[in-house]
């Protein structure tokens, strides 16, 4: 522990004070009075790393156990849903969705997180991107694809020219299936997606794209409705329509930027995706 003689704590008595002076002190680690055994943890870890499914295990296509609602709570997700679609229609702007978006109280996550987080980038914009949820630094902003993954989808948006500036989303619109940051960064549940749906729908027609992007596997299942595994959906083209879309637009999937911090060794293939999907704008 660092000892500094300019110390400004002062009250012994004060958990919050103590923990605040311990943060700025450069506390890092608490000791205990037993010994770690950090050989014992390390074959621990690598041991669940072996049992775990060699699948790629993204957040996003995550297998996710469905709470079991009551009928009570089926019921009032329908007229959240209702609501959602009734509201999202009306927004004739994605100035106006962003309020509908904020004013909308049905989804739980609401609740527990810290901003509303809607969208970032240039809704003009011929390539619309859609991740899963915001993550804790989204969460603490209000903005999407801030944290490290979102950072690794600018570097690379900005390698394949779709930024100007590294760390600029100025030539593409981005959103999530969620506007809301599940607790801890989980998966999210049908019942959360149901109730944002209607307003992602509602953007997809809004900013009325010619290449949609969905990021990982949840994304594409909530909006393309496929069921198989982004390793199986990366890399194809679909026709995503919607009533209101003038034609259907042209839907692909990639791996989540959040898997590929965790598998850097897919990067190759994200990269070679991302091309392709290029490649695909410049001749629509
Ligand atoms: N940040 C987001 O806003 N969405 C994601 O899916 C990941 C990071």
């Amino acid at each position: 522990m660092n000892q500094h003689s300019d110390s400004t704590y002062h009250d012994p008595f004060d958990p919050a004070a103590l923990l605040k002076w311990y943060v700025e002190m450069g506390v890092d680690e608490t000791i205990v009075g037993e010994s770690i055994d950090r050989y014992a943890l390390s074959a621990e870890m690598l041991a669940k790393r072996q049992a775990a499914s060699p699948q790629p295990r993204v957040q996003t296509s995550a297998p996710v156990q469905q709470p079991q609602m009551s009928q009570a709570q089926v019921r009032a997700t329908d007229e959240m849903v209702q609501t959602a679609v009734a509201m999202a229609r009306k927004a004739e702007t994605i100035e106006q969705l962003r309020d509908a978006v904020n004013a909308f109280d049905g989804c739980p996550l609401k609740k527990t997180a810290m901003n509303t987080v809607f969208a970032a980038g240039n809704p003009k914009s011929d390539i619309m991107f859609i991740g899963e949820a915001p993550e804790a630094e989204e969460d603490r902003q209000g903005v999407p694809f801030v944290s490290p993954s979102g950072q690794l989808l600018s570097k690379m948006l900005h390698s394949c020219g779709l930024s100007e500036e590294a760390g600029d989303f100025d030539k593409v619109y981005l959103t999530n299936v969620l506007f809301w940051r599940p607790p801890g960064n989980r998966p999210p549940i049908q019942s959360e997606i149901a109730v944002c749906l209607p307003f992602v729908e509602r953007q997809i027609e809004l900013v009325d794209p010619k290449v949609l992007v969905l990021l990982g596997g949840a994304a594409a299942k909530a909006v393309l409705g496929h069921h198989e595994g982004i390793s199986r959906l990366r890399g194809r083209w679909f026709d995503h329509s919607s009533p209101n879309l003038s034609c259907p637009v042209k839907a692909t999937a990639l791996f989540h930027p959040s898997y590929l911090l965790r598998s850097p060794g897919q990067k190759r293939r994200a990269w070679s995706d991302l091309l392709k999907i290029v490649e695909k704008l410049e001749t629509l």
